[in-house]
């Protein structure tokens, strides 16, 4: 299976002209970078101002909206997505199920109709350092996906390929990762729960990717030591020298 890197830009850069300044010193890159799949997520503004040649690397949003269009003020549809030139979204980021009180619901609604359009979502889910340090992860990681997946079939899983990411919250972001051992562990029960709700065989074909403080040195452990089968990134993405760096490091490999 090709690893998928996803690069979440988060609300960053600040100016158009950072934007694609950092785009294309990425573009170039990992342009002959054979065997990964790269996707970019900037912030909405951005996304139709970035050309991407032979999908190299792909567009992805942050977030999308669960209805397809109307008096949703502020919101984004899937198609205004796909319009602007995206093939993935993130969904249910562990920041704006923080920060914006997204819930299983919401996220489930969001899943729903991304599917429905064929855009291919990249779930995330994770649990907090709190519930780390009770013993929990298991649990969380558990509900978590069953909520979200709630009322979706296989064949629609399958037919737009979606991602399950691995972030611990408390690896986001603070330069503790988690180690491959422990990440490991999440990744089998992510597995586990799968194959219960669908089998073992959709199991099997949906990547999963870890989250949290990847870098340059790192990113390669979680593939080759953790059986990871993607990568989802975010302050290093914003470095094109570590960027590039790392999606080398896991095409080497
Ligand atoms: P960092 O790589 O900055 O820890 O962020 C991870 C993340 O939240 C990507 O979605």
């Amino acid at each position: 299976m090709k690893p998928l890197i996803v690069a979440n830009w988060k609300m960053n850069p600040q100016s158009l002209t950072e934007a694609k300044q950092l785009f294309n010193s990425l573009k170039k890159g990992i342009k002959n970078v054979k065997n990964v799949e790269v996707v970019i997520c900037p912030p909405f503004l951005y996304l139709s101002q970035l050309q991407t040649t032979n999908y190299k690397p792909h567009l992805g949003a942050q977030d999308v909206f669960w209805e397809e269009k109307g008096a949703f003020t502020g919101e984004i549809s899937p198609k205004m997505l796909k319009d602007s030139g995206c093939k993935y979204v993130i969904i249910g980021h562990s920041e704006r199920r923080r920060y914006l009180k997204e819930t299983d619901e919401m996220i489930n609604k969001k899943l729903k109709v991304t599917l429905k359009r064929k855009l291919s979502p990249i779930l995330c889910i994770g649990e907090t350092r709190k519930e780390r340090g009770q013993g929990k992860t298991q649990t969380i990681l558990k509900n978590q996906l069953k909520k979200a997946l709630s009322k979706i079939s296989a064949f629609n899983i399958q037919n737009s390929k979606l991602a399950i990411a691995y972030e611990p919250v408390w690896a986001i972001g603070t330069g503790k990762a988690c180690s491959p051992r422990e990440a490991k562990k999440s990744l089998d029960v992510i597995k586990k729960v799968i194959s219960k709700i669908y089998d073992k065989k959709l199991a099997k074909t949906i990547k999963i990717l870890y989250g949290g403080s990847v870098n340059g040195k790192n990113a390669a452990s979680y593939i080759f030591e953790a059986n990871f089968q993607g990568l989802l990134v975010g302050g290093a993405s914003l470095d094109p020298r570590e960027f590039v760096i790392l999606v080398k490091a896991v095409s080497r490999s």
